[in-house]
């Protein structure tokens, strides 16, 4: 055992019976990630050893599903859900730390500043509580202070008399504890006479009498939000949104209404950037300088170029977006698309795993997939790169300065070569040379005395 070695305990084994869904709590989706996947990102900048998590019988597998790939992470099972207390103590023998921390899978926007802080405090203290002041203390354990400003116990809401229930200094739940002195007061805990459930929050008036020292740390009402219901949950949607959008537009981002901007993962932007209406930013995004995203657009995963426009309804996956470029309105570029320096993509175009050379333009009605297109390149509208035979994927390369008129059928595999021109409704299946007009269409004819069909009377 390290002197300073750290394990976070998370609770996340409840009934969750208030968020009427099949799927655990700490599993709920907030900004695209799950509630306990938030409180494991908090920890990993922390000086965190390892992480037990508690979970309920049936919920082993999907947690492990959900959070594959993480490391030191123990799971165990509370094999009934008989309160917190109950719950910390089925962790400790998994604990190898001479220090832990208690978290909950339902309260996510805790930030690792204020972790730290509590890891500061255990050094001085034998335990300490997190809390906040909330308006509407209803749902916390609110907390009790001595005159000298102690505190003297957390007492749940059905237990409160008129005089506590007016109380906003809340208990968040979250604790940091010397872990002997955590195992001393969790064998002490007795049933709550009401719900017959361990309640940790008793540890606090058990370590008041025995002289134990425990502090309180206050913090903000948004950071110990926790997640009890559906309403709780877009409530905290809006609290992570407020985080979020207020850093970018300190950071010099115009957002023209932060409540309509979701970024579901992590957003990166340059300087000069604006971001309007309903647009939701999905993993991994970077945004360069002076880029204008248009409402209605969802970027996932991509990067985008300086200068770039991205006009209404598009949406944007998987996508290497060069500078000076135009998407949209109403495009859709998929994963594996990278549009070189001032490339245009235009409206009802579907890109996929394609290069769209400098300067080149797909303005209208067209897909483009397996392709490789070089510089100052046109793609006449509803042109289609007929990639799939059915089983086989193949490629298409057409060159630079080349003219492919509209309603082109490119049959993969195939070659443009540079400065060829394809004449509009051909569908070409064979190698297109250079500098020449190739074009595959029938002869057009006009049939003389030819009457059009007239409707016939019904009897
Ligand atoms: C709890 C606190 C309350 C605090 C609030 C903060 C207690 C008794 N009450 O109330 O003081 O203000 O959190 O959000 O501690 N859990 C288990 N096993 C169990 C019971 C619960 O793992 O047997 C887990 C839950 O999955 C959840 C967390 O512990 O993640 C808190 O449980 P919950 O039932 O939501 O407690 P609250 O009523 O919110
Ligand atoms: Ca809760």
């Amino acid at each position: 055992m390290s002197i300073m070695a750290w394990t976070a305990v998370i609770l996340a084994a409840g009934k969750g019976t208030r968020m009427a869904s099949c799927k655990p709590k700490a599993l709920q989706m907030l900004a695209g990630r799950t509630l306990i996947g938030h409180v494991l990102n908090t920890l990993d900048n922390l000086s965190i050893d390892e992480a037990v998590i508690i979970h309920s019988p049936e919920a082993k597998s999907d947690f492990e599903e959900e959070l594959i790939g993480r490391n030191n992470i123990t799971y165990v099972e509370q094999k009934e859900a008989l309160g917190t207390a109950h719950a910390l103590k089925t962790a400790l023998p998994h604990v190898s730390t001479d220090n832990l921390l208690v978290l909950l899978g339902d309260v996510p926007l805790l930030s690792g500043f204020t972790i730290s802080k509590l890891q500061e405090e255990v050094k001085k203290n034998d335990l300490v509580v997190l809390t906040g002041t909330v308006d509407n203390p209803s749902g916390y354990g609110r907390i009790c202070k001595d005159s000298d400003g102690k505190p003297s116990a957390i007492i749940e809401e059905l237990d409160c008399d008129d005089e506590q229930r007016k109380i906003k200094e809340i208990n968040s739940g979250i604790m940091a504890f010397k872990t002997n002195v955590a195992t001393n007061l969790v064998e002490k805990i007795k049933p709550n006479p009401k719900k017959n459930e361990y309640y940790l929050t008793d540890a606090i008036e058990i370590a008041y009498h025995e002289g134990i020292q425990a502090s309180t740390y206050l913090t903000s009402e948004e950071e110990v939000f926790g997640v009890n219901s559906k309403k709780d949950l877009s409530e905290a949607e809006k609290i992570n949104r407020k985080n979020i959008t207020d850093k970018l537009m300190d950071s010099g981002v115009t957002i023209i209404d932060p409540n309509r901007v979701d970024v579901r993962g992590t957003l990166s932007c340059g300087q000069n950037v604006t971001i309007d209406v309903n647009t939701v930013f999905i993993g991994d995004v970077k945004l360069g300088d002076n880029v204008t995203i248009a409402p209605f657009t969802i970027v996932s995963n991509s990067v985008i170029g300086d200068g770039t426009s991205i006009y209404s309804h598009s949406n944007i996956d998987g996508a290497d977006i060069g500078s000076s470029c135009n998407i949209g309105p109403y495009a859709r570029i998929r994963p594996q698309t990278k549009l070189e320096e001032g490339a245009r993509v235009g409206n009802f175009v579907e890109t996929k795993k394609s290069v769209i050379g400098k300067g080149s333009k797909v303005n209208h009605l067209t897909y483009i997939g397996d392709a490789k297109i070089g510089e100052k390149t046109n793609i006449g509208a509803g042109t289609i790169t007929c990639n799939y035979d059915g089983v086989n994927k193949h490629q298409t390369k057409i060159g630079d300065e080349v003219f492919i008129g509209s309603g082109v059928e490119l049959v993969a595999p195939i070659e443009v070569e540079n400065g060829a021109t394809v004449g509009a409704g051909s569908t070409v299946s064979k190698h297109v040379p250079a500098d020449k007009l190739t074009i595959e269409r029938s002869k057009q004819k006009t049939i003389d005395g030819w009457k059009r069909p007239t409707k016939k009377e019904e009897k």
